[in-house]
């Protein structure tokens, strides 16, 4: 380990001020809301450093990060390259208005739209913003512009698109909503062919089918509330899925699913959105998950790893009928910091680098050999009832003895083992593992480290894993 914390508990701020671990906490406790985070740990650690796949708190302790800041960091922390096009960014033009150009900014929308171009055959425009959620809100203009104002949405049981006011109106859970009333109408939810919890007795694809056959019989009659046959139009403007449900616990549907869904919608002139946030920027394997599965989105909506979590950048791609400035006019949106230079020029070479080489047949064998290495280990672990990924997004989903009961008690167990710090990592180190819980029973190990994770790496955080479960177990 190269990394040397600073003496023990005690931090340098920017005014010199030496401030002890516990006059921090007590700070945060004072002056932080909690409302914009949740820390799901009692003593969550105070990060330091961070360098590759690993992050280090102020005790100098290690941890192999298999979160990446839920997928924003996929080509691995301080990532050499893309940190000095951010540097070189602020020397050059690190502030600009957006009502202004700059360089950055065009060429990656160029970059984006022409790829999406290639692989898709439809030109299209692309239009940026900051977080996530932000550019899910510019999505939900852009599709009830398209539709003339309709206002309704369809989505997914189990789907996350962020947790601004449209955002978690189209989010499942209630939760999130539960204490600020109604904006705006929520999605009608449909059931997401989340297959390990259908019924038995069905393949992966007869299920996929299954679930479509389901959507498609709203659409019978008038009397099941969302098309109007005489009209020929349906009430709602866009289905908005994730390829692989990201919170929802990396549930992976099968590969017939998204082109028999979107030949219903295409029936019915609903738009299909595709949320690439947390598993687009080859999380799985390709630039956009969604190339896996065979379909063209009209609307597509990208965000954290396109900088790989350096300065926030955000955006949409649609189709050039749905965005073209006569139809989506200058000032449809506009934040202050959307086309940021920081956050386009890391983006621009982030594209850029992958386009050098062939990154993706990389992570696809990077993800089958954890993937092996995961269900190697399941043999001994009969409650990591479920392991299933696509490229380096990966879940192991914990259960009861029988390898089907959610059991969210042990889950908490093994993420607070993990993190404390102290697994063996060999040679006389020990080591952490930052994981990240995500699942409709809140029982999914979702793994998603830096897709420049070595192959070592990967056989350290089986070892991590092996000995976080043991020892959650014993509890
Ligand atoms: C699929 C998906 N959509 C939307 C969001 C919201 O993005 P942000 O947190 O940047 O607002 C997230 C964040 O985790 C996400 O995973």
């Amino acid at each position: 380990m190269n990394y040397q914390p600073k003496p023990a508990t005690s931090f340098v701020t920017a005014s010199k001020i030496e401030r002890s671990e516990d006059e921090l906490r007590a700070l945060e406790r004072e002056y932080c809301s909690f409302g914009d985070t949740v820390h799901y740990l009692e003593t969550p650690p105070i990060f330091e450093h961070c360098e590759g796949s690993y992050i280090y708190d102020n005790r100098g302790t290690k941890y192999l990060d298999l979160q990446m800041w839920y997928s924003a960091v996929n080509f691995g922390y301080s990532n050499p390259r893309l940190n000095e096009a951010a540097k070189r960014q602020i020397d050059t033009l690190p502030q600009v208005a957006s009502q202004y150009l700059h360089r950055t900014k065009i060429e990656l929308a160029a970059h984006i739209a022409k790829d999406m171009e290639a692989k898709f055959g439809r030109k299209g425009r692309v239009h940026f913003n900051v977080g996530g959620s932000q550019a899910v809100e510019d999505s939900l203009k852009l599709v009830r512009n398209a539709s003339h104002g309709k206002s309704l949405m369809f989505a997914f049981e189990g789907g996350y698109h962020g947790r601004t006011l449209g955002a978690s109106a189209i989010t499942s859970s209630y939760r999130y909503r539960r204490r600020y009333g109604h904006f705006g109408d929520r999605a009608q939810f449909i059931p997401f062919p989340y297959h390990f919890r259908g019924p038995k007795g069905m393949s992966k694809e007869e299920y996929g089918f299954h679930c479509v056959r389901q959507f498609e019989r709203l659409f019978e009659t008038e009397y099941h509330g969302v098309w109007d046959p005489k009209a020929g139009e349906a009430e709602y403007a866009a289905f908005y899925v994730e390829t692989i449900q990201g919170t929802g616990g990396y549930v992976i549907p099968p590969m017939n699913f998204f082109v028999e869904l979107k030949k219903v919608l295409d029936k019915h002139g609903i738009l299909l959105v595709v949320d690439e946030i947390q598993m687009g920027v080859f999380r799985t394997g390709k630039m956009w998950s969604i190339e896996h599965f065979g379909v063209t989105p009209d609307v597509l909506v990208f965000g954290k790893a396109i900088t790989n979590g350096l300065n926030p950048l955000s955006g949409i791609w649609a189709r050039e009928e749905l965005i073209n400035p006569a139809v989506f006019p200058p000032g449809s949106t506009h934040s202050t910091f959307a086309s940021n230079p920081i956050g386009t020029a890391v983006a621009l070479e982030a594209v850029q680098m992958l386009d050098e080489s062939d990154f993706g047949a990389e992570v696809m064998r990077k993800g089958a050999y954890f993937l092996a290495q995961l269900q190697d280990l399941q043999k001994r672990h009969k409650i990591m009832g479920d392991v299933d990924g696509l490229g380096l997004a990966l879940r192991v989903e914990i259960t009861g003895e029988d390898g089907f009961t959610p059991d969210k008690a042990m889950t908490d167990r093994i993420v607070d083992e993990a993190m404390l710090g102290d697994l063996d990592a060999g040679n006389g180190e020990t080591c952490g593992l930052v994981l990240d819980i995500g699942g409709y029973y809140k029982n999914v190990i979702t793994l998603a480290p830096a897709l420049t994770i070595g192959m070592a790496e990967i056989d350290l955080a089986i070892r991590l894993l092996d000995q976080a479960f043991n020892r959650a177990k014993r509890k």
